[in-house]
């Protein structure tokens, strides 16, 4: 018999109660968080999809990793042990552990950027982009036209244009010290990124001599989407294919807290002699020894572990289709959202359900809040209110608002999908009767942190 259904390859064996809270205490709570999410107690959170970064749940092997770390401060076996799994991953010469994937982002930027530098990605995630701009160099977003439009199909709405590529190369290309691509592209709603879109950046960064690196947070998922969708990869582990995929560029930043299947961690790994030395320069003055790199020894175990658990099919096929899923739903009742499901999160835009209540009025915070008074279901938002300030103060919206819904890794159960999206389905039948907001007190940079609102 072939099952169509697709369990859970896990089963459990700690579980952590969910705090139920009523809808008075949950408007009271919010009301108390400057109508702020980020701001709630987590314990104040029935379903916390904020991110899927940190959130995952550990194996029982990784659990057992942890107790085999290595805290010597220098040349611990934990280390070794991580290099390894990388090296072997990865293919890169240098493995350079940081504490997360900022970290790595920073130490690589710092190292090579100059000002007046450009550096070309599908779409820069927000602290990639930041710690690029803190260099006073350009992050350039050249994602294809496709991957601009939340409604258009298109199996590979991650990749970069290429041609747009090739004309910064030719224009700017002096101002270019290395080419990167985000797979799976999280700012462009964590859809993937095809192996032949990836040879055509290997071929350009050949001819025009430039390094190429990867934002491979999520690189286990972009793989299965590989898999399932481009041709010639049906039969090829995930495993073989994120090799290939790492293979054809020069080095990568790593978020651990996403596909490392960790609480914490990162790393930078890369081929370039010369550049490794001066990241392992600065990686002490602000992480610690490179054996370490702000991390403890069972850090290194559990990612270790986790880099191996996260290439499993039966892993990836649950992980992939769970997203899809709850995306299934969601376009059946007619909830608009970025299609094809991502990897990672559902993204509903919240300017096409809510066209009542302008972008300055921040739908997004009237969907994300409706969404937490009416279940305790905490998302985020990916709008105005992230991207809407000026330099110069004033508020100019961004191309969508979105609201991201993103899934941990292994935590939720597909019950736990079923409310959220049951959650979502009603909130939308609802959707006349949300307001906007008004904005009490928003900080220069990154408020949507920070920033506290009333309703309008
Ligand atoms: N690159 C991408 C594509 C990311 O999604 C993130 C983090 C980072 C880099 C930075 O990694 O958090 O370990 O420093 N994304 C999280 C999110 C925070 O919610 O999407 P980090």
């Amino acid at each position: 018999m072939n099952f169509r259904t697709i369990i859970e390859p896990f089963r459990i064996k700690s579980v952590e109660p969910l705090a139920f809270t009523t809808r008075e205490q949950r408007q009271a709570a919010l009301e108390a968080a400057g109508h702020n999410v980020f701001l709630l107690h987590a314990s104040d959170v029935l379903i916390d999809l904020l991110t899927d970064s940190g959130t995952g749940a550990m194996s029982s092997a990784q659990w057992g990793a942890l107790m085999q770390g290595d805290e010597s401060y220098a040349g611990s076996r934990s280390f070794y042990r991580f290099e390894q799994v990388v090296r072997d991953l990865t293919g890169y010469r240098h493995v350079i552990p940081t504490h997360q994937g900022r970290a790595a982002e920073r130490i690589l930027f710092h190292t090579i950027l100059v000002p007046g530098d450009v550096v070309p990605n599908n779409n820069h995630f927000d602290t990639t982009r930041a710690n690029i701009e803190v260099e006073d160099a350009e992050a350039r977003d050249l994602v294809i036209p496709e991957g601009r439009v939340p409604s258009l199909i298109h199996p590979f709405k991650g990749n970069i244009d290429l041609e747009a590529l090739e004309r910064t190369l030719e224009h700017d290309g002096g101002r270019v010290p290395l080419v990167m691509v985000t797979v799976t592209n999280n700012s462009g709603g964590g859809q993937p990124v095809s192996m032949e879109n990836l040879r055509g950046v290997r071929r350009l960064c050949d001819r025009y001599g430039k390094p190429f690196f990867l934002d491979a947070c999520r690189f286990a998922e972009n793989a299965w989407f590989i898999r399932q969708r481009e041709p010639g990869y049906g039969e090829h582990t995930p495993r073989d294919i994120a090799r290939e995929m790492f293979g054809l560029a020069d080095g990568c930043t790593m978020s651990a807290k996403k596909d490392g299947l960790a609480n914490i961690g990162g790393f930078l790994a890369l081929n370039n002699d010369e550049w490794a030395e001066r990241a392992r320069n600065l990686l002490i003055l602000t992480e610690g020894f490179p054996t370490y790199g702000g991390l403890a020894g069972y850090d290194l175990e559990a990612i270790a572990t986790g880099l191996e658990e996260v290439v499993e099919e039966a892993y990836l096929r649950y992980r992939i289709r769970s997203t899809e899923y709850f995306a299934d739903k969601l376009v059946s009742a007619g909830v608009p959202i970025i299609q094809p499901a991502g990897g990672h999160a559902i993204y509903i835009d919240a300017r096409s359900l809510l066209p009542h209540i302008p972008p300055l009025e921040y739908p997004g915070i009237a969907l994300v809040n409706a969404l937490y008074v009416e279940a305790g279901i905490r998302s985020v938002e990916i709008g105005t209110v992230m991207f809407g300030r000026q330099h110069d103060g004033t508020e100019v919206p961004p191309a969508m608002d979105l609201v991201r819904l993103a899934i941990p890794r292994r935590v939720y159960t597909q019950s736990h999908i079923d409310y959220a999206a049951e959650a979502v389905i009603h909130v939308a039948s609802q959707k006349d009767r949300l307001r906007g907001y008004r904005m009490t007190y928003g900080p220069a940079v990154l408020r949507h942190f920070t920033s506290r609102f009333e309703p309008r």
